[in-house]
């Protein structure tokens, strides 16, 4: 019997594993996670047929691009933007899809961010923003932008970090870091040279290399090299008589040869123009290309795509290898399994409560204190009895317009609504002058009357014991807004005239500037106060009024320089060839000397310097030492010294070093930033710091044998807190 009951045992032991063996199906590789990416991408693409390839590299929609159905592999699904996840956008235009439930975040603009001189406000805004791209389940995030501020006049420096390569390289590692940890794609545009939006599909730039490695491609390559990013976006101009979007030395040989990318380069919507070059010079996807002859059509017929069907053809010809087809479908499927095939990546979440104390705290650590004469600021509710608030931006949606970086906020707090949560029946409020309302691509002017705007305002700034002006420039087209450039370094909407009127009656006038760009200040010495906020998001209001009642203790520095006027630039030192072009080319002549680097080596003072901001208190700084006099090239300068709040409230100082070299064989710039820290100290607190200075990070492109170069010799390590104010000067050599 014992035999009988193990032999029964034995037999359905066996038939059970058969049973498993025999019907569990054999997972493919590219669907088996425990394999390596590299191969799940072989995989797939050996499964796959010629024109399923080809359907890889363009789009089906407006914002998405196909997976392989018959293989299960998902469709990409992207959205704008650097500041938080646009709107759902219609399948086949540019229109809203009016969804109900795609409210989210408005994060400071980038430019905000890169105020902070904070690497960890960054790394908490990737992560914010990352949650939200994933909650809305994006496998891209169009943005960071990290173009480099040439000229005041760019409509869309708001969207970006400022004139200093270094800064913009080491805020934008973090942020993209943060949003892949959501298996969500960044996409760092735009690639490269597009420093304006005047005839930005076209234009032909013509740079040098030096400028080009010094200035314009440094935070790009920070972005693929150091913060791995996935994604990067063509820009829709031209370098050196080739498209972007399909530049052979841009992508083929820096970016894919040079900088092993290995992730997928996606177009600027409607940046490629010709499939031999979109096939041959690195495009990998195709967006937004308009196919009945280049216009804005409602039947995108993507079929007709330049990497659609005559890609096809080509490749079926034999006149292009498919080869090609081959690297550029596996680009993408690696950008797939990174992220819409990643089982293991987070789920997100929209518009939280956490979201919005992560765009409050970045506001408050970017916003910019430039001036504060007699200490004006922070307002002393128990001395006010009334703070009369005008100007058109304490009331103004700023999160609404732009361009695409366009957001539907589940909230916006405005400058008015805080002020009045804050300090109740004190304020009194009058718009002072009016923009007219948003409209892409067109300037609609204000009905209101500006004069009885003005008297309105004037009116209530005699009644009150300090102004508070809120205005600067806004989302409008031809001002901080994508597609056209501002026509005027002033403040436009007759603002100087307004502020110039209430100051005649009120001398405590506080203005507060909200833009994405430096502007012209002829009222700069009749004011006592000055503060530079930015595009603050969902939180704006809550954050200005914390700096502004000394709840927070300003720390922001910015990022670009504020020239006295716009003649003192140097991209509007030379003709109209220098900016904005002749409508076919335009040739950078200010070289590698863009901001500061221009206004030092030129001598020409600024209103205020790239790096300024100051504090409700106040900071010492020690004679730095180095760790030794003599380094070598792969060696790393550590310069060190203390940090003092001499004041009696807790606050922040960014301790910057630029780098001069002594002797040097080409012009280089009398200093370039090359290291900060952003120190934040209590009353009374000393703490020693310590900045590292990479001897590489020294180097300048040397254009005789096409490599980074230095120097050996005496460089001069410039430690100050703004470009404008360097405190102590030490010197190293270089062996
Ligand atoms: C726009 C912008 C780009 C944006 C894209 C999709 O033209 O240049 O930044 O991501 O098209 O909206």
């Amino acid at each position: 019997m014992q035999n009988r009951v193990s032999r029964i045992l034995l037999f359905s032991l066996v038939i059970f594993l058969a049973g498993n063996t025999i019907a569990q199906p054999v997972k493919p590789i590219y669907l088996d996670e425990t394999r390596p990416i590299e191969e799940r991408v072989k995989n797939a693409l050996s499964l796959m047929t010629l024109e399923e390839k080809v359907a890889l590299c363009h789009a089906q929609s407006k914002f998405s691009s196909r997976g392989v159905a018959r293989l299960g592999i998902p469709e990409v699904w992207m959205s704008d933007g650097p500041h938080g996840v646009r709107e759902e956008i219609l399948w086949d235009n540019w229109g809203e899809a009016k969804w109900t439930n795609d409210s989210c975040t408005a994060f400071p603009a980038l430019t905000c961010l890169a105020a902070t001189w904070n690497p960890d406000m960054s790394a908490i805004y990737g992560k914010a923003v990352g949650e939200e791209a994933r909650y809305r389940n994006k496998a891209v995030l169009l943005g960071p932008g990290v173009n480099i501020y040439r000229t005041p006049m760019n409509g869309r420096n708001f969207e970006y970090m400022g004139e200093d390569p270094y800064l913009a390289s080491r805020m934008v590692v973090p942020y993209i870091q943060e949003v892949q940890k959501n298996g969500v794609a960044a996409c760092v545009k735009h690639f490269a040279l597009n420093n304006q939006e005047n005839w930005r599909g076209h234009i032909d730039v013509q740079v040098s290399d030096r400028a080009l490695r010094e200035i314009y491609l440094p935070a790009f390559k920070a972005a693929v090299t150091e913060a791995k990013v996935w994604s990067i976006m063509g820009s829709y101009n031209q370098f050196r008589g080739e498209h972007c979007c399909h530049n052979d030395l841009l992508l083929n040989k820096i970016l894919k040869g040079e900088w092993k990318f290995d992730g997928t380069v996606i177009t600027d919507w409607g940046g490629a123009h010709d499939t031999k070059q979109a096939a041959l010079n690195g495009l990998d996807i195709e967006m937004g290309t308009g196919t009945d002859g280049m216009t804005r059509s409602l039947t995108n017929a993507y079929d007709n795509y330049y990497l659609a069907l005559p890609f096809l053809d080509e490749l079926k010809k034999g006149t292009i290898p498919v080869s090609v087809v081959d690297e550029k479908a596996s680009r993408v499927l690696r950008l797939i399994f990174r992220t819409v095939m990643n089982s293991k990546r987070p789920y997100g979440s929209l518009a939280t409560p956490e979201h919005a104390q992560v765009a409050r705290k970045i506001a408050e650590d970017g916003i910019v204190l430039l001036k504060n004469d007699g200490n004006l600021l922070p307002f002393d509710a128990s001395k006010l009895k009334n703070i009369a608030v005008i100007g058109e931006n304490a009331t103004r949606k700023l999160t609404v317009g732009g361009g695409s970086s366009n957001l539907k906020a589940r909230n916006e707090v405005s400058p008015l609504q805080a002020l009045c949560a804050k300090y109740g029946s004190k304020i009194s409020y009058s718009m002072g002058y009016a923009s007219g309302p948003p409209a892409y691509g067109r300037v609609i002017p204000s009905k209101l009357n500006a004069d009885s705007l003005r008297s309105a305002a004037v009116k209530i700034a005699g009644a009150a014991d300090v102004v508070l002006f809120i205005g600067g420039l806004n989302k409008n087209h031809r001002q901080d807004c994508e597609g056209g450039d501002r026509q005027s370094y002033n403040l436009p909407f007759g603002q100087d005239k307004l502020i110039s009127e209430i100051q005649k009656v009120n001398k405590n006038v506080v203005v507060v500037l909200v833009s994405g760009n430096a502007v012209a200040m002829p009222w700069v010495d009749k004011v006592p106060a000055i503060v530079q906020a930015w595009y603050l998001g969902s939180e704006a209001g809550n954050a200005l009024t914390s700096v502004l009642s000394g709840e927070v203790n300003p720390s922001g520095k910015l990022p670009f320089t504020f020239p006295k006027q716009l003649s003192d630039c140097g991209a509007h030192s030379f003709d109209k060839l220098c900016f904005p072009g002749d409508s076919v080319h335009e040739i950078y002549k200010e070289d590698i000397l863009v901001g500061y680097r221009w206004y030092d080596t030129k001598t020409i003072p600024v209103q205020f310097p790239f790096g300024y901001g100051l504090s409700y208190t106040t900071f010492e700084i020690s004679k730095p030492t180095t760790d030794k006099p003599v380094y070598s090239r792969a060696e790393t300068v550590k310069m060190s010294f203390t940090v003092k709040n001499t004041g009696n409230v807790a606050g922040a100082e960014v301790a910057q070093i630029y780098v001069t070299q002594s002797k040097c064989p080409v012009m280089r710039p009398v200093k370039e930033l090359k290291g900060f820290k952003k120190v934040f100290l209590k009353a009374g607190e000393t703490k020693t710091v310590t900045i590292p200075i990479k001897v590489q990070d020294m180097a300048y492109w040397d254009e005789k044998t096409n490599n980074w170069k230095v120097d050996s010799g005496e460089f001069i390590l410039n430690l100050g807190t703004s470009a404008g104010d360097v405190k102590y000067m030490g010197a190293v050599q270089v062996k």
